[in-house]
């Protein structure tokens, strides 16, 4: 499929030629990884489960941080269910470019350090949004259950009666602790200071709960800005297809060599506050997250940059 829609013009020898997907810089049967611009790429795609990606912002002097206008708009006939990472600034700023999308929800990422000493005219900025878009009836998304089992005693159950008067025409609800929480919205993993690939890394320990939430196992996710790969990483540790697009040729290579040495089991790098230990349920698949002392430091296979994250 091509997608373009527009009748291509004829070629210097008469005949009509459709364009075609490049050959991928990388495979390996669960991930595909394109090494070019998104928008080549894009309008030559099916249609996938979902997008997690985290575009350039446009915020920094990085030679890679130039918004690509009208991307929002270019992606969406490919899914209709995505997270964008963002700031506030960079959502509110660029507002107009998710005019054709619904807003659902977004999550605070809480990192444990901040980029840099900060400025003293402004709070220590600690976090990162990522917003979740959809397209379409709400109803026929796929929204996976994220619950994590609670570690310590259970809370004693509660029976709130109809009738009182602060519940107006409420009936009465018996409720039973099942040991089981919600994943909550501010989800606290740790940066990758120290040992990131690309200036923006993000952390697999972040985008698993998110490609759980959006993405059915085996189902396939696209991330449209891949950086380091981290996303694809992560889909694939969790049972998802995945594919990247990613413009630079030096993190391609770095994309390559880090899913071309495998992952680390699932779980290792994470750090969710009050949560380590527990189980989530993704796919229903119960899987133990890291207690805070197996967090592995480092992945230990790539030179790494010491920059500050933004
Ligand atoms: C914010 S970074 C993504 C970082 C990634 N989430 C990670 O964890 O490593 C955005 C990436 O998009 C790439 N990029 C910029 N413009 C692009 C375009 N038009 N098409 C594809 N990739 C592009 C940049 O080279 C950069 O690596």
């Amino acid at each position: 499929m091509t997608g373009l829609g527009a009748e291509l013009p004829p070629m210097a020898d008469g005949l009509c030629y459709e364009p075609t997907l490049p050959l991928p810089y990388y495979s390996d049967g669960t991930v595909t990884l394109y090494h070019s611009r998104m928008q080549d790429v894009v309008p030559l795609l099916d249609r996938v489960d979902c997008i997690v990606t985290d575009p350039p912002y446009g915020e920094t002097s990085l030679a890679w941080d130039r918004w690509p206008s009208g991307w929002p708009a270019l992606v969406a006939p490919l899914t209709s269910s995505m997270w964008c990472f963002g700031s506030m600034r960079m959502f509110l700023d660029r507002r107009d470019e998710f005019a054709g999308w619904k807003f659902a929800q977004d999550i605070v990422w809480e990192k444990h350090n901040g980029a840099g000493p900060g400025q003293p005219d402004r709070f220590y900025r600690v976090h990162e949004h990522a917003a979740h878009w959809y397209l379409g009836a709400w109803g026929s998304l796929h929204t996976g259950q994220l619950r994590l089992t609670h570690v310590g005693p259970l809370r004693a159950s509660t029976h709130n009666r109809a009738g009182t008067p602060h519940r107006g025409s409420m009936p009465a609800v018996d409720w039973h602790d099942d040991g089981l929480r919600a994943v909550r919205s501010v989800l606290r993993v740790h940066a990758m200071h120290g040992h990131a690939l690309h200036p923006t890394e993000k952390p697999t320990g972040i985008l698993e709960p998110l490609i759980a939430y959006a993405c059915p196992p085996g189902g396939t996710v696209l991330d449209v800005f891949a950086g380091s790969g981290s996303t694809l990483d992560a889909a694939r540790r969790l049972g998802r297809k995945a594919i990247g697009i990613e413009a630079s040729e030096e993190y391609a290579e770095v994309i390559a060599t880090r899913l071309s040495q495998g992952s680390l089991q699932f779980g290792e790098e994470q750090e969710i506050e009050k949560t380590a230990g527990a189980e989530l349920l993704v796919g229903g698949r119960v899987t133990r997250l890291a207690d805070r002392d197996e967090v592995a430091p480092s992945v230990g296979l790539f030179p790494t940059l010491e920059v500050p994250d933004r």
